[in-house]
């Protein structure tokens, strides 16, 4: 008898073995019981679908690891609800004392967003986690991992990419929101769940405009507000007064803001802070804002860089001819909210003592950062109807992010990673953000879709210069 040698454990093609009697039977017989499976496989599943009408067949794909090329992303569509499906015209987001006229959508809006705040920080749609995206505490969301060449968040600085990476980021959070908001509105008596369902529909979150209005809004500064939830009026935490951190995370956070030689006093109390020690911040923020000239520099974007995209967006751009941009209006406001200020006369640049997380690496923790912010995008969209013609144009960032080396060049197909559109898979780029129709929101300012680009931008200016020319008193 021939006895095989070192025989493979799973030989390639058991059939081979074989002589022709014995696989003609294996053959057949393996081929009668596939047919025999599939039969009763037909049978038994007609039978089901029948005896059980309305039974939908559900396949569950197994988790897989985010690392996997098929892995789906967090898709950031932005909020879907009240867009009218004719004219294509989306809800607008509003200015916070015109946001606080519609009760029930103040309701919806403080309820959701403190759900969201209370979201345990190890799911990937917490607030926590969310905050993480843009700077410290320097870790991976959802899986989009790279080289971390320098201690930062996703968020891109000091790069044309600036306004642009932020839409998306705007985005994720108002369609958690507005999804919240949605299931929430339904669960309200009948007698006013019409009214809040329909508030739920246009709701957008609000922006805080500190170029017309140069001080903190009284709702962020109150710990508790009493709001009409679905079991009727209840005194809740005020979520845009504070978020506190989540139980085991403010070790992590300090030792990531070491890195940065910040100071660790905005970590002592285990909640996001606006400079306590302050006589009266509000007064402080007001006569910061002041003294940085951000109204007026908000209204020189418009008027003094020619419609210059590169200038307009960052301040990694800079030059004497050009000592304005977003990005720079933007930090003044994170300064004159996060720290206290002294201007030496004839200096150049403020020194600014660090009292609050608005003003670190940590901002995005401050639930104000998402009204500054949404302030921020839509002095983007307005200059962008103003100059629908500028745009991004490759230039060099000499910052990096969590994802890319400093000194890339950074350009409109550049991935605005970790944030991925409609099919989860394909990463937004300043191409793709670039019509906040995308993310089905507008601004007042925008809404009217009958206009010609010329007369949109006519229109646009002539708002701009009635809020903040320096001729207004
Ligand atoms: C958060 O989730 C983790 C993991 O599921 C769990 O171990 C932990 O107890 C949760 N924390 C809270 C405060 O619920
Ligand atoms: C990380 O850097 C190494 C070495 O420079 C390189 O080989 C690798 O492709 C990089 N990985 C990513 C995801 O960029
Ligand atoms: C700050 O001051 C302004 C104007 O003086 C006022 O309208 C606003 O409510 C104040 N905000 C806070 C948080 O007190
Ligand atoms: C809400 O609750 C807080 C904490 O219990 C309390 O200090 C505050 O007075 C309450 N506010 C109202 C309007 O009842
Ligand atoms: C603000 O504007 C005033 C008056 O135009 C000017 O003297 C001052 O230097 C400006 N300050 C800053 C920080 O730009
Ligand atoms: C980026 O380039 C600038 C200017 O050439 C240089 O000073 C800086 O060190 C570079 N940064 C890195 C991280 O290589
Ligand atoms: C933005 O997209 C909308 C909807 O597709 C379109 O009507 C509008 O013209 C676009 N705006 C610009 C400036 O391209």
């Amino acid at each position: 008898m021939k006895t095989l040698r070192n025989p493979p454990l799973y030989p390639r093609n058991p059939l081979r073995h074989m002589d022709h009697a014995a696989r003609f039977n294996y053959v057949t017989r393996a081929l009668m019981f596939l047919a025999f499976a599939i039969g009763v496989l037909l049978i038994g599943g007609v039978a089901l679908k029948y005896a059980t009408p309305g039974l939908v067949w559900k396949f569950t794909p197994p988790r897989l690891s985010s690392t996997a090329a098929h892995y789906r992303h967090v898709r950031v569509v932005g909020a879907k609800t009240g867009i009218n499906s004719e004219t294509g015209s989306a809800p607008p987001r509003l200015e916070l004392s015109e946001f606080m006229n519609s009760a029930e959508g103040v309701d919806l809006y403080l309820q959701c967003h403190l759900e969201l705040l209370n979201k345990n920080a190890s799911d990937k749609l917490s607030f926590y986690q969310i905050a993480a995206i843009h700077g410290g505490p320097y870790q991976a969301w959802d899986g989009v991992t790279g080289n971390v060449t320098f201690p930062s968040g996703y968020a891109t600085h000091r790069s044309v990419l600036f306004p642009v990476w932020h839409r998306p980021y705007l985005a994720l959070f108002e369609q958690i929101i507005s999804g919240c908001a949605v299931k929430l509105a339904k669960e309200y008596d009948e007698d006013v769940r019409k009214a809040y369902e329909d508030a739920a529909s246009v709701l957008r979150i609000p922006y805080w405009d500190w170029a017309a209005k140069p001080w903190l809004p009284a709702i962020v500064a109150q710990p508790f507000r009493t709001v009409r939830t679905p079991k009727g009026l209840a005194n809740i935490t005020n979520p845009l007064h504070q978020f506190t951190f989540p139980e085991g995370t403010v070790d992590g956070l300090r030792a990531a803001a070491a890195i940065h030689k910040e100071d660790p006093i905005i970590w002592t109390t285990g909640a996001t802070m606006r400079c306590p020690q302050l006589a009266d911040h509000n007064g402080t923020v007001s006569d910061q804002l002041g003294t940085l000239n951000t109204t007026l520099r908000t209204y020189q974007l418009f008027t003094e860089l020619d419609g210059d995209y590169e200038h307009f967006a960052s301040i990694g751009y800079w030059d004497v001819h050009h000592r304005i941009s977003l990005e720079n209006v933007h930090n003044s406001v994170h300064l004159a909210v996060g720290t206290e200020m002294t201007i030496e006369e004839g200096a150049e640049w403020a020194r600014s003592r660090l009292c609050g997380h608005m003003g670190s690496d940590f901002a995005s923790f401050d639930p104000l950062f998402f009204l500054h912010h949404a302030n921020i995008d839509r002095i983007f969209a307005l200059w962008q109807a103003v100059f629908p013609d500028s745009y991004v144009t490759p230039r060099i960032s000499d910052l990096g992010t969590y994802l890319r080396p400093a000194n890339l060049t950074d350009n409109i197909d550049t991935p605005l990673q970790p944030f991925f559109g409609e099919d989860g898979k394909t990463p937004y780029t300043a191409a793709t953000a670039r019509n906040i129709s995308t993310f089905g929101y507008t601004y007042l300012e925008l809404m009217d879709l009958t206009m010609s680009p010329p007369e949109l931008s006519e229109h646009v200016l002539r708002i701009i210069s009635s809020l903040y020319s320096e001729k207004k008193s």
